[in-house]
């Protein structure tokens, strides 16, 4: 019998492209860089099913060229802000992602870029490739304490309360802020609900752990930047254009706030002649927070059951728009 053709993005962990041959005839974009829009257009037209990632441009224009045999869209990420959801629903496509998986992963990075960012170690390894160590120096290279501060989460979900975790272990007071109160990761965090302004107002680090979305394009802005202590450290790890980066670049530059540790930037990857790369406050890691090889592997294993699924008809065990099965 002849099998479902399908295409997939990018080269993605061996583990997930084995269990997509067993059930589909599977084409791999082959480059490192992500297909541009027109090429992903020509290898999508007519498959079954795509496995895309957070770098494609997944609209309705796509959706109508690949045309109305395509059964499932399954993204290789948690988030899916670069598709275009409502339109795939619109027309009957399950829209699969990969959450859970890469939570403690993820966690884990922003606990490493804040724990970066207040000791400075990114600079002190520039300072020692550089031949600059010539000795040890009382007050050299001091940063804040992260032992006892008080640390802000902004989104408070599985990643959000995945910080909260690794922040209990350094005796933190916790601050949140999400659109929805949860009492019982409340109870298990230790962690208080604060409005937005009073979280930014009293935290020493505030994390962002937000999906990106209308509501939060743009949410850390001059206004919000201006809340903040001049202390105060900022970790992305959620998406870039939830800060403005140009609100942050003034924000770093003056003094409104210390530092910010990103692995998420507005645009992606950021240009080399961005005015943050010439900041010594900063630090910038090319959006790799889920990157340990066993996460890549379950996250590829997760999108790959989703497409399966989607090919044989069957509700996606990860699905994003449910909405799709009520019609
Ligand atoms: C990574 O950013 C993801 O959404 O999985």
């Amino acid at each position: 019998m002849r099998k479902p053709r399908i295409f997939v993005t990018r080269l993605i962990p061996e583990k997930g492209l084995e269990t997509l041959r067993q059930e589909s005839e599977v084409e791999v974009w082959p480059d490192p860089f992500p297909p541009p829009y027109e090429a992903l257009i020509q290898k999508a037209t007519g498959v079954e099913a795509l496995l895309c990632l957070l770098t494609d441009k997944i609209d309705s224009n796509l959706m109508d060229a690949i045309g109305p045999q395509v059964k499932v869209i399954s993204q290789m990420a948690v988030g899916f802000d670069n598709i275009d959801v409502q339109a795939a629903t619109a027309r009957g496509i399950p829209v699969g992602n990969t959450p859970g998986v890469l939570t403690d992963t993820t966690a884990d990075f922003a606990w490493a870029l804040l724990m970066s960012a207040a000791r400075r170690v990114v600079e002190g390894d520039k300072f020692t490739r550089s031949g600059k160590w010539k000795t040890w120096g009382p007050i050299d290279f001091l940063g804040p304490d992260v032992t006892g501060a008080t640390l802000g989460i902004i989104g408070f979900g599985r990643i959000g309360q995945g910080l909260a975790k690794r922040a209990q272990g350094f005796d933190m007071r916790i601050l949140y802020f999400d659109r929805r109160r949860n009492p019982e990761a409340e109870m298990k965090y230790f962690a208080q609900y604060a409005e937005l302004n009073t979280l930014l107002r009293e935290a020493d680090f505030v994390s962002l752990h937000t999906d990106l979305s209308q509501e939060t394009y743009h949410f850390i802005d001059d206004v919000r930047f201006k809340l903040m202590k001049p202390s105060c450290v900022l970790i992305n790890t959620a998406r870039g254009p939830v800060v403005d980066p140009g609100a942050l670049y003034r924000a770093l530059f003056s003094g409104t706030i210390a530092y910010a540790a990103l692995d998420v930037t507005e645009p992606e990857p950021i240009k080399s002649d961005d005015p943050l790369l010439k900041l010594d406050n900063i630090i910038i890691a090319p959006h790799i927070a889920s990157a340990s090889f066993q996460t890549r592997d379950k996250m590829a294993m997760m999108a790959a059951a989703n497409l399966i699924a989607g090919l044989k008809g069957e509700r996606l065990p990860n699905c994003v728009n449910p909405l799709v099965y009520n019609s």
